[in-house]
């Protein structure tokens, strides 16, 4: 019988976790940092990002669950209104900045915020998203927040399906245009938990 168990993630789990974040980024930060000539790629980027202590992304906000010992899932969180710098900031072409902007404009001022919440595909469907959620939601409790929040795009179902599950509403949402390199459809959603 499988066995799941959340824990604060290690140092040593930063190459997981960047790849969790990049697949939970849903294509934007290749849409970013990618393909810019000379400059380092978006895993480059996020794997010094998360190996930071000091950044929105680090480590040392994560929680991770595991898979009879593996990681296989994580969540990055924390006050939305008390995060340091992404650590992804590098000098991007203009439009790409702009094309992304209206996403992180939005947000909820005094929530506890996911920044970040990833399933690899092999464990996907048994229950670690959901878990995942409930520890998130249990230490912000603790911490004497009210509310949960995140942005989703509005065309990952599996997710917004794991959401409306453990809570979440949509309260705002952005247009984001269609581009070749980040084709996305309906823009981005701000979902907000009551705890
Ligand atoms: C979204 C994601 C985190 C879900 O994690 P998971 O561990 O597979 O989800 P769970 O098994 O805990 O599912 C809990 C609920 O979510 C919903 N859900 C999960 N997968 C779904 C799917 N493919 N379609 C619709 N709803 C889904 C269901 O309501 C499910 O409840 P049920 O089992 O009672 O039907 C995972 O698919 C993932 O990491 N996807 C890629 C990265 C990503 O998109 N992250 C979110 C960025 S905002």
């Amino acid at each position: 019988m499988s066995e799941v168990i959340i824990r604060p993630a290690r140092p040593t789990d930063a190459p997981v976790l960047a790849a969790l974040d990049i697949l939970a980024g849903g294509g934007v930060y290749e849409f970013i940092y990618d393909d810019r000539p000379g400059e380092p790629g978006a895993a480059q980027l996020m794997l010094q990002a998360v190996l930071s202590a000091d950044t929105a992304l680090s480590w040392n906000r994560v929680l991770i669950a595991e898979l009879d010992g593996n990681p296989a899932g994580a969540v990055t969180n924390q006050p939305y209104d008390a995060q340091p710098p992404s650590g992804l900031e590098a000098s991007v072409p203009a439009d790409r900045a702009a094309h992304v902007a209206p996403i992180q404009a939005m947000g909820r001022p005094g929530s506890w915020f996911i920044n970040m919440l990833a399933v690899g595909a092999m464990a996907s469907g048994h229950g670690i998203g959901r878990g995942l959620i409930e520890a998130v939601a249990d230490k912000a409790r603790g911490e004497g927040f009210a509310e949960l929040s995140l942005r989703v795009f509005a065309d990952n179902a599996p997710a917004i399906g794991l959401y409306r599950k453990t809570g979440f509403e949509t309260v705002a949402s952005v247009e984001i245009p269609h581009h070749p390199r980040l084709p996305r459809e309906g823009g981005v959603l701000l979902m907000v938990r009551e705890l």
